[in-house]
């Protein structure tokens, strides 16, 4: 059956682990495992900027024995004249799954809705789940654990990767608090979704306007650009709402004295984070964004081992 990963929720929380798993594996035996011998192709579309996203996925797809293809929508038909259902058509054709980062989420749908090859969400306005999986990956290797533990995230309550971290974070049995301005809060589907699943994993999600509060007691701390990409216009007025979240390092001492601190990256030095936070010991934004080549493998691996059972 084809697998898709367009929501951190597409995974039980059997399947994250499983890959959480494997990613342990592959990091520690990086060439171990060539899936994609032939060489088979991984399409790899880009509508938005990327460093870490499209270096992670090519190396790792050659790592693999495959070939990363990374074409950018400036230069395709997709976006312009051509609509996602009929790219995969073409696509499906020739490549064995399509990576994509855009904005809607809608047009990841429509594609894997056209699909017979796993389609991955690299980021969209609404998630952000390559990332979850390499946070989740180092949060476990500095931590040991993740069900039970609490995360917190400062800032842009409507910004991808809080929505990616209620999902994956819920599904993981972590205590999820966010902690945002009411002009930033998450989409309450999305809430009401995480919260579903935190019932049957033993986590919870919590959302918060004051931010000591929020992040009071956390094992993990985490934030994100305040102006996303393709909100740039709306810098000014996302500065002045979201200074009282910025994590420094009087924010970082509320939590635990061993709490660690993540960032998808890039940052925005003096806005979200301050230098001495995230240059500081508590910091694992390094391994983390390393995280995203094992992890992705992984996710790799086991969509086309999932492709493989028919
Ligand atoms: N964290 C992340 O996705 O980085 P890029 O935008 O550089 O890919
Ligand atoms: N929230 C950020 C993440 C960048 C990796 C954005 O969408 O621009």
């Amino acid at each position: 059956m084809t697998r898709h990963f367009l929501r951190d929720d597409d995974l039980t929380q059997a399947e994250q682990t499983a890959i959480l798993d494997l990613a342990e594996e592959i990091k520690k035996d990086r060439w171990g495992r060539k899936p994609l011998a032939g060489p088979q192709t991984v399409a790899v579309i880009f509508d938005k900027s990327s460093t870490r996203t499209r270096v992670s996925f090519a190396v790792g797809i050659a790592d693999l024995g495959g070939q990363p293809l990374i074409i950018s929508t400036a230069n395709s038909q997709l976006g312009g004249k051509e609509s996602p259902s009929d790219t995969a058509r073409v696509l499906e054709r020739q490549v064995a799954a399509i990576v994509w980062r855009t904005y809607a989420q809608s047009g990841l749908v429509e594609m894997a809705n056209e699909t017979t090859v796993p389609v991955v969400n690299a980021l969209s306005d609404e998630f952000h789940p390559c990332q979850l999986l390499a946070d989740l990956l180092t949060i476990r290797e500095h931590k040991g654990e993740l069900a039970g533990l609490t995360v917190t995230f400062l800032g842009d309550g409507a910004d991808n990767m809080v929505h990616s971290y209620l999902l994956a974070g819920a599904t993981a049995g972590m205590h999820v608090r966010v902690a945002c301005p009411e002009d930033y809060q998450p989409d309450e589907r999305v809430v009401a979704d995480a919260d579903a699943i935190a019932v049957t994993t033993g986590g919870s999600v919590t959302i918060f306007t004051d931010p000591l509060e929020a992040v009071a007691g956390a094992d993990v701390v985490v934030t994100d650009t305040w102006v996303s990409m393709g909100k740039e216009e709306e810098k000014a007025a996302r500065v002045a709402s979201l200074s009282p979240y910025k994590v420094d390092a009087e924010m970082m001492s509320l939590a635990k004295p061993d709490a660690i601190f993540l960032h998808c990256l890039p940052a925005d030095r003096g806005y979200e984070v301050t230098s001495e936070v995230i240059d500081g010991p508590q910091s694992v934004i390094w391994d983390e964004a390393e995280n995203r080549l094992h992890a992705q493998k992984a996710l790799l691996v086991w969509l086309l081992e999932q492709q493989d059972r028919d």
